[in-house]
């Protein structure tokens, strides 16, 4: 299967930015940035991060406020928290071994990393390439990673597969298949998720939002500082 999946990827791969790189700080960006965020989203993002700081010595030197405000628009701001005190950790100590002593990186990021700066043979497992590996019952290797997502994103979906068009399908004992939605997307409208969003573009915008628990959240997260009572960014 890995041929045909490699042969197929190679026509059709998907031109995404942080492919045209090997930068250990750029791919650890985007990386970041994808744990939780759709991939076009993240492009426009991921450019503008690079040109601002293009090195984990120009994010270092960042304040957290300026790190906050521009990772406005993603979503799960406590990444950008965790982002800036990576980029302190490279910049002071360079790059450890194990990438999971990084703030915010887990198995997943740091074989995304691993792979794709340091040429590591490890293949990150994320929920498309589990989805594709229990599906097809095959074992990919580490050269496949890419285009695994790729197939993930756009071919072998979560619900209603486009086995029509997947290059596996003659190979692959689920061709046809349909699934329920396994779980949904808790709802983001009304929840606690929300209301820190809101909170902290209020402080971004150099506001006082009066949701004392979303603040309180925030303040534990490092997104925020309260001072007798009034909230800031943290300088
Ligand atoms: N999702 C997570 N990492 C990705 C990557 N490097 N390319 C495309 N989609 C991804």
């Amino acid at each position: 299967m890995k041929d045909v999946l490699l042969a197929w990827y190679s026509e059709s791969k998907r031109s995404l930015p942080w492919r045209e790189t090997t930068d250990p700080y750029a791919i650890l960006v985007a990386e970041v940035m994808l744990q939780q965020t759709q991939v076009d989203r993240v492009v426009p993002h991921y450019l503008a991060w690079l040109e601002r700081w293009p090195s984990a010595a120009a994010l270092a030197a960042a304040s957290p406020a300026e790190v906050i405000v521009a990772w406005q628009g993603l979503g799960y701001n406590r990444r950008a928290i965790n982002l800036h005190r990576a980029a302190q950790h490279v910049a002071a100590h360079g790059w450890p071994d194990d990438l999971t002593e990084l703030p915010g990186v887990g198995p997943y990021t740091a074989g995304a990393v691993g792979n794709f700066a340091f040429g590591r043979d490890v293949l990150p497992i994320d929920v498309n390439v589990r989805r594709i590996q229990e599906r097809t019952g095959e074992r990919f290797d580490s050269s496949c990673t890419q285009a695994l997502f790729d197939l993930g994103a756009t071919i072998c979906l979560a619900r209603i597969p486009r086995c029509g068009a997947c290059p596996l399908a003659d190979a692959c004992p689920s061709r046809g298949s349909r699934y329920e939605p396994l779980r949904k997307q808790s709802r983001f409208e009304g929840s606690f998720r929300q209301r820190r969003a809101a909170a902290l573009r209020a402080v971004a915008a150099g506001e006082q939002p009066t949701d004392g628990d979303a603040l309180v959240a925030l303040e534990r997260d490092g997104l925020v500082v309260l001072e007798d009572g009034v909230a800031s960014l943290p300088a």
